[in-house]
């Protein structure tokens, strides 16, 4: 990084609020004025550089902590204004939401993910889901799942945790998109609970395949009935047997057409089923060989964007002594 200019991340900027200092594009190796103190992002623009994966501008060196200090003013004004339109009720809901973002910037995901950034996530992932299992919503899912069938609910809630951390280490620092991400990981299974045993034990039975096909349509059926489910939700469950190569299932759809966050869900279910599957093994090995498993996913299963940030991620929590 050059002396005269730092690194913001976009998200901190808020788009329509006067800029307090010149902003700059790091393009070709050069830092290009973009805007000047007083102007602002249009919307359309900030859309397109969240779109087109720009996710740092750039303030000259001395302009820097006058920026950041700027961002966290924008933001506090925002968060009173949501308080105050959304009433006192949701005053602790909005308070956590913005902590949990503005932690999130530290690991922000352009950054290298150092031991400690992993660990940190590690402790941010841990926290939403202990505050996460007490919410009425996740709880009532779980425990729907838990009558029906515990084996499918513990896989769940592994699943959900699991993705809750990949999707930290991807960046996703909104806690919408994590609810979204956790909710969706807890019911991903929720049709399974419609096929007998005998056949989801028994891959050679005539009706196996037809039977796991539908069981992404079948969980978004049964959840169809419960208000309130946001669109990402369904997307990411019908879709999280769904592969970048186009050889997923059911509707074999490819590449963008598959929700952005479904690959987090999709990574982490595999792993889990992994787990399982070879649950004799000690922890060390078979993690070793689960995270082969999502390298060897690149590009075929998986968006190649998403490596290796992911596997380096999961290797330095989950195998001692990696570097
Ligand atoms: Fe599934």
């Amino acid at each position: 990084m050059s002396e005269e200019y730092q690194e913001v991340p976009l998200k901190m900027i808020d788009p329509e609020s006067d800029l307090p200092a010149d902003l700059f594009l790091y393009i070709n190796d050069k830092y290009i004025q973009y805007l000047h103190a007083g102007d602002s992002i249009h919307i359309d623009k900030y859309d397109l550089f969240l779109n087109k994966n720009v996710k740092s501008v750039y303030v000259k060196d001395e302009d820097y902590d006058r920026v950041m200090d700027w961002c966290l003013t924008v933001r506090q004004t925002f968060r009173e204004e949501l308080i105050e339109e959304a009433g006192e009720d949701a005053k602790e809901i909005i308070e956590e939401a913005f902590e949990l973002e503005e932690e999130l910037y530290d690991v922000f995901s352009d950054q290298v993910l150092t031991q400690e950034r992993v660990e940190k996530l590690r402790s941010f992932a841990d926290d939403f889901v202990q505050k996460a299992s007490e919410q009425e919503n996740f709880k009532k899912a779980l425990s729907a799942l838990l009558k029906r069938n515990e084996t499918l609910a513990a896989h769940s809630s592994n699943v959900a945790n699991l993705a809750v951390f990949i999707g930290m280490i991807s960046g996703i620092g909104s806690k919408y998109a994590l609810d979204n991400l956790y909710m969706a990981s807890l019911l991903h299974d929720y049709g399974k609970v419609k096929i007998p045993p005998h056949i989801v034990e028994n891959p050679s039975d005539a009706n196996y395949e037809r039977l796991m096909n539908a069981h992404p349509e079948a969980s978004i059926k049964i959840i169809e009935k419960s208000d309130g489910v946001p669109e990402q939700v369904y997307k990411m469950i019908l879709e999280h047997h769904e592969y970048w190569n186009g050889s997923g299932y059911p509707r074999g759809i490819r590449e963008h057409d598959i929700y952005e966050y479904t690959p987090i869900l999709s990574i982490a279910n595999e792993i889990d089923n992994f787990l399982i599957k070879n649950r004799a093994q000690p922890d060390v090995k078979r993690w070793e060989k689960a995270i082969k498993m999502v390298e060897n996913g690149k590009g075929s299963k998986w968006n190649p964007e998403l490596f290796p940030r992911i596997t380096d991620a999961l290797k330095k929590a989950f195998l001692p002594g990696f570097d």
